[in-house]
């Protein structure tokens, strides 16, 4: 939810602006307030920390802060506490040495902060993290800092992560349970890293270590010791095994678009493709296991539920019978889970909490667990037996696009392995990206924003769609919902008479989506139905019809005539958000990777 970043050794000497920089790569997490602390100057007796921190988003703030070659800095989603400059981070103890920035939630704080009020220790904010900055004070009058803050750590109940700054060592240190966490290493300019995604540093480096759950770091200006926290003043040292990311820096960079929505939302030419290149190892193996009778459990949170649904079509098509969850409604029907059973979870990040939750039960009973991720690094990744990394690059917009349709083309490459069919599926996926390429052009994007131009002032959107075109049609509005804020409805078109249809009025706007198959017919029917109630239909679909008040034709692609369907919604979202004043890279309340239950 927050987005952390730290810096030891910055080579500018301007800490406060490398900070500022790496936060605005980070606003995707949380963008109530931020704040940075800073030690200033060179190593004088008496400087203290200095913290800039405010409401709002960061986007185009500028920093007074000292010069300094040490900093942190946090983006927050608010939790505990409303969005307040007393309430954004770094909070401080009571001496002013010690600043804190957290990611997650102390279900505990309440009882700590009573404890340390007891012992004068006075608040400031009313947020849980401040809890944490005192009872490293408090720890370390007796023990040495970096014992306080993995005792500190060890008694806080939740999922976190924290980076403590340190006045008097100059030291960062920094620990993960939970939420996410990477250190990175610019060897070349002894410059040391700390960030919740990789993105925010990604300038300076591709070198790095994601921490493991109980893993916690001491940076110092001469060296990054990476150890384990076993309980309270026991910590073993561990070595770092540094990895290499194929992330480049301009992938964390607009590359001349006004939005890395729009960017993204254009990359799909290529990223779709790349799946077809990667994983077929563990799609194979994935496919053997049902081979031998496993059973497939999609879930997933947002759009990787609607991925996950999609996937339980493309999965019938080939004739294997699977469930969804949305993995916040798993939990009753875990205990149905056996050795037998493969959880195939759906996630971006591979750190959404509701879903991580949903996979440690199912693990805990003996699932075979394959996590289909976008993020490197993740929870998820780790708690997988069987990883399909589906590597559309980092995705920096709230709303899921490239991320979204590169998972959906993995699962219609396995269903494909599962049909044995898998050449013949990368085939069609490629046809698909040579597709994007010659349809995603001037005349779309113009057919589209007039669409938008039209749409702007309507309050409600319905939408429906059949069989694949259903989760299509699910994704399509919650891509309108996420961008534009316009209320966008969608149904099962089969739904329509029992009970939707009431809302049909003169003029209403009806999405129809629909592909060039054996049902297209009795989508055609719900058209006119609507059509007769006075809605106005739009058909986004790769044939015209008289039924249709408008048209967004799209490629004619079988099966994968839902990824451009989808992609129109992903447009119009677009073009709807910038018309009717949204920020589409950081819609209003959402946060990218939601780590909290
Ligand atoms: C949040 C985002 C959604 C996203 C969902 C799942 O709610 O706002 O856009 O679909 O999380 O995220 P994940 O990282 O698990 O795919």
């Amino acid at each position: 939810m927050c987005g952390i970043f730290a810096v030891v050794n910055d080579m500018s000497g301007d800490a406060s602006q490398t900070v500022l920089t790496g936060l605005k790569k980070l606003e995707y997490r949380g963008y109530d307030s931020w704040g940075i602390a800073i030690k200033p100057g060179k190593s004088t007796p008496g400087v203290s920390l200095q913290i800039e921190k405010h409401v709002g988003k960061i986007g185009a703030a500028t920093t007074n802060l000292p010069k300094g070659d040490i900093a942190i800095g946090h983006t927050r989603w608010a939790t505990h506490g409303g969005v307040t400059d007393d309430n954004a981070h770094p909070h401080l103890d009571c001496s002013g040495k010690i600043a804190v920035i957290h990611n997650g939630i102390v279900e505990n704080y309440l009882d700590i902060k009573e404890e340390l009020i007891q012992k004068n220790h006075k608040f400031i904010s009313e947020t849980d993290t401040e809890i944490i900055a005192h009872l490293i004070e408090e720890k370390s009058k007796t023990i040495s800092l970096a014992d306080a803050v993995f005792e500190t750590f060890n008694q806080l109940v939740g999922s976190n992560a924290i980076v403590v700054l340190d006045l008097t060592t100059e030291t960062i240190i920094a620990c993960r349970d939970g939420s996410p966490l990477v250190v990175g290493i610019d060897e070349k300019n002894n410059q040391f890293f700390l960030g919740s995604d990789v993105p925010a540093f990604l300038k300076f480096t591709n070198k790095v270590h994601f921490l493991e759950d109980g893993e916690g770091v001491i940076v110092s200006k001469k060296e990054i010791k990476l150890v384990m926290m076993r309980s309270s003043h026991i910590y073993l040292p561990k070595k770092i095994r540094w990895q290499i990311l194929d992330w480049k820096h301009e992938d964390a960079e607009k590359d001349g678009y006004p939005h890395f929505l729009l960017k993204e939302i254009m990359e799909q030419k290529n990223t779709i493709a790349k799946t077809i290149s990667i994983n077929e190892k563990e799609i194979k193996e994935i496919s053997n296991l049902i081979g031998k009778g496993y059973k497939t459990t999609f879930i997933g949170c947002g759009t990787a539920s609607y991925c996950a649904l999609a996937g339980k079509y493309f999965f019938a098509n080939v004739g294997v019978e699977s469930q969804i969850y949305g993995a916040y409604e798993y939990l009753p029907f875990s205990k149905f889970v056996n050795e037998k059973s493969m959880v195939v979870a759906i996630s971006q990040s591979g750190e959404t909490a509701d879903t991580l939750i949903a996979v440690k039960v199912a693990k805990k009973k003996g699932a075979k667990i394959v996590a289909i991720v976008n993020s490197r690094g993740s929870t998820l990744e780790r708690l997988a037996d069987i990883v399909l990394s589906v590597g559309a690059g980092p995705e920096i917009a709230v709303v899921s696009t490239k991320a979204f349709t590169a998972q959906l083309s993995t699962i219609y490459l396995l269903s494909k392995a599962i049909s044995n069919e898998y050449e013949k599926g990368k085939n069609e996926i490629k046809n698909l990206s040579d597709s994007l390429t010659n349809w995603m052009n001037g005349k779309l994007t113009d057919q589209i924003i007039t669409l938008a131009k039209e749409l702007m002032n309507e309050e409600h959107i319905y939408l429906i769609g059949k069989h694949l075109n259903y989760p299509a049609a699910l994704e399509f509005a919650l891509k309108l919902k996420e961008s534009s804020y316009l209320h966008a409805e969608p149904f099962a078109a089969g739904e329509l008479k029992h009970g939707v249809i009431t809302l049909i009025q003169k003029g209403t706007p009806c999405f129809v989506l629909a592909s060039n198959d054996d049902i297209k017919g009795e989508i055609l029917s719900s058209a006119a139905e609507l059509s007769a109630r006075g809605g106005k239909i739009i058909g986004v679909a790769p044939f015209e019809s008289q039924e249709f008040d408008l048209n967004i034709k799209t490629p004619d692609l079988g099966e994968l005539t839902i990824f451009v369907n989808i992609i129109v919604g992903q447009l119009l979202g677009y073009y709807l958000g910038v018309g009717r004043g949204a920020d589409p890279d950081k819609p209003r309340n959402l946060a990218k990777s939601v780590t909290v239950k």
